[in-house]
């Protein structure tokens, strides 16, 4: 074996699902090939009735999901000789793509809604020497921004409506189908720009295609409350939420989501962030998980739709034995330490003694030991 990882990153995995040839330059970080957890601990919390899967995409070489779509975009953007890339992002796409840029020896310009990105996030973009540039604005704005810019100046866009991203992203089903043996009954999802939902629709659908996955699963994507313009049915001028990561007003991919979501009988629905922090800490304290409050969206949605009864209507509807949930736990909570710390209790602090921690923690000698 060499001495770089046996995974070899999501195109050389799924080179025949891939838009890349002999002569595209890979660019990979080894992205993918994330961990698929069984959560019996919280689906028993939640009172799900069926076993429930979390995928791990914090666990990607930037600490998010968009790796899987940066790999195949920065590649091409090589092959098509760009000599730099640019996104507007919430923090995430920014810094995936700030990343892969590093690694192919291109520049990378981002336009971010300065007040609004989680630290974690900015400073992988700073480190990764994107030229950063912040506005007064939001997603929305920046994007809007981005897209003038690249159609006119020979500058790559590697936001989600470059499609070279959405073949990367749907990876992630082809994984959780190779693991599960199936694609799952219901995929549970958080939407923001809605580029992933469009993805991992079209990932199960060429998969079930290929005659690798013997179904299709429902597609159970979620928005914050306030910030939630599919559900609503018309773009939010000031989306508002906690999960910085989907605090989008105007999807890219809004389309895509309203596809996936109809083609495949699911449903999109809203989380309000009581939900979101909710399910942020049981993920934490239970599963011992830490994702970005966005990521908990969707295990969020999954809970609502339990108490709504939903799962129960389905398994009376006659649900396949061996169905399943697959959340997407989309980031690690390493991104936005913030609202970790505002979330949590502050630590309690005492004077530096063995006594003062026994006598905090109100520890017990047992009966043994005394004299
Ligand atoms: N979860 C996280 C952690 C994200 O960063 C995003 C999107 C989403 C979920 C939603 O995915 O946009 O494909 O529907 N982040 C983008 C960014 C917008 O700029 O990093 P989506």
């Amino acid at each position: 074996m060499s001495a770089e990882a046996s995974w070899p990153g999501i195109i050389e995995a799924y080179r025949g699902f891939m838009p890349v040839g002999e002569r595209t330059p890979i660019i990979t970080l080894r992205e993918g090939n994330t961990p698929l957890l069984a959560a019996p601990a919280l689906q028993e919390r939640i009172g799900l009735p069926i076993p429930l899967y979390l995928k791990c995409e914090g666990a990607n070489p930037t600490g998010s999901f968009k790796d899987r779509g940066m790999t195949v975009a920065v590649s091409k953007a090589l092959e098509e000789r760009q000599q730099a890339v640019m996104c507007a992002s919430t923090g995430n796409t920014a810094a995936s793509a700030a990343a892969y840029a590093a690694r192919a020896g291109i520049d990378c310009i981002v336009v971010l809604p300065i007040r609004y990105i989680a630290m974690g996030k900015l400073a992988q973009s700073v480190m990764h020497g994107a030229k950063v540039i912040a506005i007064e604005g939001n997603f929305d704005d920046a994007f809007r921004i981005v897209v003038e810019i690249t159609s006119k100046y020979p500058v790559q866009l590697v936001n989600s409506i470059n499609p070279h991203r959405i073949e990367g992203q749907k990876s992630g089903a082809f994984e959780i189908c190779d693991r599960v043996g199936n694609a799952p009954a219901y995929h549970a999802i958080p939407v923001g720009n809605a580029g992933n939902i469009t993805a991992y629709w079209k990932g199960y659908r060429e998969y079930h295609e290929a005659g690798r996955s013997r179904r299709l699963p429902k597609v159970l994507g979620f928005q914050a409350e306030r910030a939630a313009p599919i559900v609503r049915g018309e773009p939010v001028a000031d989306p508002q939420t906690i999960a910085t990561a989907i605090k989008i007003g105007n999807p890219a991919s809004w389309k895509g989501a309203v596809a996936a979501r109809d083609e495949s009988g699911g449903l999109i629905e809203t989380v309000t962030d009581e939900e979101i922090l909710e399910a942020y800490k049981m993920l934490a304290s239970i599963e011992g998980l830490f994702v970005e409050p966005a990521s908990a969206a969707c295990v969020a949605g999954v809970a609502k739709l339990v108490r709504e009864g939903y799962f129960v209507r389905e398994l009376q509807a006659g649900v396949p034995e061996d169905a399943c949930v697959a959340c997407i736990l989309t980031g690690h909570g390493l991104k936005d330490p913030d609202c970790a710390i505002q979330a949590a209790q502050e630590p309690v602090s005492v004077e530096a003694s063995a006594e003062a921690v026994v006598d905090l923690l109100r520890l017990k000698e047992p009966v043994s030991s005394r004299a």
